[in-house]
């Protein structure tokens, strides 16, 4: 199957529903404290959140989706916020890969997951290994991820694997690389919770994808939520460079 890269020529197809979709889920905080519950509270609303989409995602028949959960900077947070972070993800884990697997959905975890405790590594090298041969929704969770640390790995992968084209660098050199080179780029980027940001998500693969920033908080984006996004990303023109008149169908 070939993918778009920002490096390839034709201009993709505009279906009507995109093939993958990336999201900076936020708010989960503020959604607990407009409730005066406390910040945890908000993240385990947002699991369900996660749980909601996953499943809309694959009714919609949705190729990719890829979810920022904890970011390299996400360590700076307190410290029980962290640790009830990390033991969220690992029940999370325990209790839906089967769930996931029985769903056809492949789960990937990008990031630099070293500095996780042995228990998490394991528990998603379990999840990953059973359902790496499915063949529905790739649901790639980015753990421990930031963009500039994916692009600088990359290159010195990249290095290692060749280092007699140092100078010459391609980006078809580059993309098999980065930690998403199983994916197509994302084609709609969704950040909830009211901020206008990348945060140093997915930025190579970030360079042609329709952005869509919605105040509504983590834990409150639902299947509606998700249809106001679909709508606004059905709405866009994507030129990828070119002009409105070099995409009408007479002169591709
Ligand atoms: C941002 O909200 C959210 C996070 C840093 C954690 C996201 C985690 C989940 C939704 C739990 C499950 C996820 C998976 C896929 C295992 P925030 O805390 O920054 O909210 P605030 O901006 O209102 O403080």
């Amino acid at each position: 199957m070939a993918f778009f890269t920002s490096a390839t020529e034709s201009i993709p197809v505009n279906t009507a529903v995109p093939q993958h979709i990336a999201v900076i889920m936020d708010g989960n905080g503020r959604w607990a404290k407009k409730r005066f519950l406390p910040r945890v509270a908000g993240h385990k609303r947002g699991m369900d959140a996660v749980l909601e989409l996953v499943k809309t995602c694959v009714s919609l028949n949705i190729g990719y989706l890829t979810l920022f959960a904890f970011s390299s900077e996400n360590w700076r947070r307190p410290a029980d916020e962290v640790s009830f972070l990390m033991s969220l993800f690992i029940q999370g884990l325990k209790r839906e890969v089967k769930k996931l697997h029985e769903n056809n959905i492949k789960l990937i975890l990008i990031g630099d997951r070293t500095r996780f405790n042995a228990e998490l590594i394991a528990q998603i090298e379990l999840s990953e290994k059973l359902t790496a041969h499915n063949t529905g929704l790739t649901l790639s969770i980015a753990a421990n991820y930031g963009g500039r640390w994916d692009i600088l790995q990359a290159v010195n992968k990249l290095h290692m694997a060749s280092p007699e084209l140092a100078g010459a660098y391609q980006e078809e050199h580059l993309t098999p690389h980065l930690a998403m080179h199983y994916a197509p780029e994302p084609d709609l980027f969704i950040r909830t919770g009211g901020e206008s940001r990348i945060s140093n998500f997915l930025l190579w693969q970030l360079a042609y994808t329709e952005l869509y920033f919605t105040d509504t908080l983590w834990p409150d984006f639902d299947e509606e939520a998700l249809h106001l996004a679909l709508t606004s990303y059905q709405k866009r023109e994507r030129r990828f460079g070119r002009t409105g008149e070099q995409l009408s169908p007479a002169n591709t």
